[in-house]
């Protein structure tokens, strides 16, 4: 069964089962992860609506509604979810999509749940056509439908689950069927975080690992961390490497700059895959309009990543606009990479 518990309060994680971790439940980062709402940085108004309906359940003794949240990833979805189950003072079970091939395993947990409980099901967008109709009889009446048998001897049994709560995190709230986004009491997009924000989160992670970092350096890495919590934590810690390394272990501007550069981490935060994908538009589609496929396989990269993770930043700065007939780099694209702009067409 792919599905971890985690027992609230204590802080610490009982694995059930030895389903592998994504990247972002890596242990480490872990510790940086902010565990109450209070301590959590930015997006105000999902805090303030959690906050909300987090008292207003707490109050009627009920379960909290289900939530979904869609964003690019590294925003905080997977760290909302532990939050709301701290907050609630309940326990949390993890799973996702993917890992959710059959019926059967997602009946396992949630037959498994108790009163108030959190579900967390991450990439939920990747949830299996027959998973998902066990998932609206689940979220919408707690129950489960059991089929016995087949064809003309089927028999069904409905068998009451405990009222839980269901988190769902995604990527590409496009990809999610209307029945089952609908089923959703709370849905809110979360959106790249502001200058001030990273500036923070990453004085914030800095005194966790007890690491010295001044004003102009918490400031040049918020800047080249693609408005994204969960790269500023991963750069923050290669700059800490190099500043105990080449320096002395304090964290200044031309120590972030220097790390960074040998990253492959540019002044706008661009990595090394993203300034492919702009050259690909550019030099191998002359700008674009072109289609994603086209550039994925250029780039021989999967266009899923294209689309979940190096897109969303290039199109909130505007470096790459979408248009109807595909993906055009824009001028600051060409200006970013020192290269001309595009010959004027009428057409
Ligand atoms: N608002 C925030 N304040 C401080 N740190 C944050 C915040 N949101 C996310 N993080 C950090 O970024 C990391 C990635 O967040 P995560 O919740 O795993 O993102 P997602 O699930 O959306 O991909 C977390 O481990 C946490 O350390
Ligand atoms: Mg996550």
């Amino acid at each position: 069964m792919a599905e971890m518990m985690l027992k609230p309060g204590s802080g610490k994680q009982a694995i059930v089962s030895g389903a592998s971790l994504a990247m972002d439940e890596e242990p480490e980062l872990l510790s940086l992860r902010p565990e109450r709402l209070d301590d959590y940085v930015g997006q105000p108004e999902v805090i303030e609506t959690l906050r909300i309906a987090i008292e207003a359940a707490k109050k009627r003794g009920e379960p909290l509604d289900h939530i979904l949240f869609h964003g690019p990833p590294g925003l905080g979805k997977t760290t909302l979810a532990h939050i709301i189950a701290g907050e609630m003072g309940s326990r949390l079970t993890v799973t996702s999509g993917p890992a959710l091939e059959k019926g059967g395993d997602l009946i396992g947990i949630l037959t498994h749940l108790e009163e108030g409980d959190v579900l967390f099901v991450d990439e939920i967008h990747r949830t299996s056509k027959t998973v998902e109709e066990f998932l609206y009889p689940a979220m919408e009446d707690f129950a489960v439908d059991f089929v016995f048998d087949k064809g003309i001897h089927a028999r069904s049994h409905r068998f009451h689950l405990s009222r839980f709560s269901l988190v769902g995190a995604t990527t590409r709230v496009g990809l999610l069927s209307a029945p089952l986004r609908d089923r959703f009491g709370i849905f809110r997009s979360l959106d790249f975080y502001s200058e001030d924000d990273l500036v923070r989160i990453a004085r914030r992670s800095a005194s966790l690992l007890e690491v010295s970092i001044d004003e102009d350096a918490a400031l040049e890495l918020a800047r080249r961390s693609r408005g994204t919590p969960r790269i500023i934590n991963r750069l923050l810690k290669r700059v800490r490497d190099y500043a105990e390394v080449k320096g002395d272990g304090t964290i200044t501007r031309p120590v972030v700059q220097a790390a960074l550069a040998l990253e492959g981490v540019d002044q706008e935060g661009l990595t090394d895959l993203d300034r492919r994908y702009l050259k690909t538009i550019i030099e191998f589609y002359d700008g674009g309009p072109v289609g994603i496929e086209a550039i994925s396989a250029t780039l021989q990269e999967e266009s899923d990543t294209l689309v979940d993770v190096v897109e969303p930043y290039l199109l909130k700065t505007g470096m790459v606009l979408r248009t109807s007939a595909g993906r055009r780099a824009s001028e600051r694209a060409y200006r970013h990479l020192n290269l001309t702009g595009p010959q004027r067409r009428l057409f």
